[in-house]
């Protein structure tokens, strides 16, 4: 089944000014966590994405009702009538974020059943940090060959260390702890913005909940959580694919709604290669005027504050034609290289063994017919296909670009990129 190919052309540097639509990874787990409330929340700024459309047809399956204006990007819900017995098994399957309805399912309703979505092309994505802590505390958890099964009437306060700061798992957890009674902990927390900004609407909705340093939540359980009027963050991620956008280019691009604290590692390694960067005030709006002589700059990936993985590919993307080598390491996901092969293909020249790629700049590149395995690569891959010689044509994009990017395509056409989802 042909999921439609993303045209690119080579174009002039990009140049001017475009704003940031919600971020994806705060939109799923806060609809998630409407579940944890009985009544009418609104969702504002939520980015019309396939999985936010295929959250909203969970939480419809669960007996919300769900108003959705694309437009106004606002997310009305009503919970008041829920029921966790029928979910949309075949929605939950399509995504892995499906999997953030099991804590506050767990916590409200006391039992679950959720049909457990496939690995990805970047790694097996278990999910051994859920099961092993809400076990912990108390809940029964089993699965067969395609749904996981849960069963809690009472879950105890604990002090829960994770293995790794997992982002899914900080987050189910943390949602399902709200509403357990006692103190409870969470060791080695991830802390990304999406995670604080869940943390925001669960405050909002009567939760109590403290950060702690180096990296723990602390949850006092409350009896009952309310529903909600928020504005998601935006998105840090889309930031990062427009200021590379603009050093492939040689471009100078002005994001007045991107929060520079939250990626202040990723400009720095710009900085490293040679671009400007202008901040505005409290990190308000962040500008990328390029350098025409880019140099190469290596960088591994980690948990926030960390490199963030998310935007592995598209610096992976800048390097290819910046001046000298570079070493890049990913540490996140197990597998998360497979755009390297479809960049070589458009002349760059970049080995992997394992979790390491070792590149070397050149000169330029040369359009081609390529191929998206993830939706970073996919945007990946159209950047190269600004810079690129010629045509190039991101087989699978259009399918993976619909999934992370509301309309990114738009604001590249309107920096003046030769751009279009066919
Ligand atoms: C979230 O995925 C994001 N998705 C990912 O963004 C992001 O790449 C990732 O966090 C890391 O920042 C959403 O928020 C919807 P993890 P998540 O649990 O929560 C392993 C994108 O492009 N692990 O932090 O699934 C896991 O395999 C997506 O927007 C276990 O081993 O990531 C990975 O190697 C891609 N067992 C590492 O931990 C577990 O139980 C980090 O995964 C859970 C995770």
């Amino acid at each position: 089944m042909s999921m439609g190919y993303v045209f690119v052309k080579q174009s002039r540097p990009l140049i001017g000014e475009v704003s940031l639509s919600g971020a994806k990874n705060a939109a799923l787990v806060i609809m998630a966590s409407l579940l944890l409330t009985r009544g009418k929340s609104i969702l504002r700024n939520i980015p019309a994405l396939t999985d936010v459309y295929e959250m909203i047809l969970i939480l419809k399956s669960a007996g919300a009702i769900v108003e959705y204006d694309a437009q106004e990007n606002i997310l009305n819900v009503d919970t008041t009538h829920i029921d966790p017995q029928n979910l949309n098994q075949e929605a939950i399957r399509k995504f892995r974020a499906s999997i953030l309805i099991l804590g506050p399912i767990l916590a409200q309703y006391k039992e679950a059943k959720i049909a457990m979505p496939g690995g990805c092309a970047i790694g097996a994505r278990p999910v051994d940090y859920h099961i092993k802590n809400f076990q912990k505390l108390g809940a029964e958890v089993w699965q067969d060959q395609d749904c996981l099964y849960a069963k809690a009437p009472k879950m105890n306060a604990q002090r829960l260390v994770l293995d790794y700061p997992s982002v899914g798992a900080t987050e189910n957890l943390l949602m399902a702890l709200t509403l357990v009674d006692g103190e409870s902990w969470i060791v080695n927390a991830a802390l990304e913005p999406e995670v604080l900004d869940l943390i925001t609407v669960l405050q909002k909705m009567g939760a109590c909940i403290e950060v702690c340093p180096p990296a723990m939540i602390k949850i006092t359980g409350v009896s009952k959580l309310n529903p909600v009027d928020h504005s998601i963050i935006s998105d840090r991620l889309e930031a990062g694919s427009l200021l590379i956008a603009s050093s492939i280019t040689k471009g100078d691009i002005f994001i007045p709604n991107a929060n520079a604290y939250e990626m202040e590692l990723f400009l720095m390694k710009l900085e490293e290669m040679g671009h400007t960067i202008t901040v505005g005030k409290n990190g308000e709006g962040v500008r990328l005027k390029a350098t025409k002589t880019p140099r190469a700059v290596s960088f591994k990936t980690g948990p926030y504050p960390g490199f963030p993985t998310d935007l592995q590919a598209l610096m992976m993307a800048a390097q290819t034609i910046a001046q000298g080598n570079c070493n890049i390491v990913e540490t996140v996901f197990e597998n998360r290289f497979m755009h390297i092969p479809e960049m070589n293909k458009m002349g760059a020249k970049i080995s992997a063994t394992g979790h390491y790629a070792q590149l070397e700049g050149v000169q330029g590149l040369v359009g081609t017919d390529v191929i998206a395995t993830d939706l970073r690569a996919a945007c990946a891959l159209v950047l190269l296909g600004l810079a690129a010689d010629g045509e190039t044509r991101v087989q699978n994009g259009v399918h993976h670009w619909k999934r992370g990017y509301e309309t990114l395509d738009e604001k590249l056409r309107s920096l003046g990129a030769f751009v279009e989802l066919r």
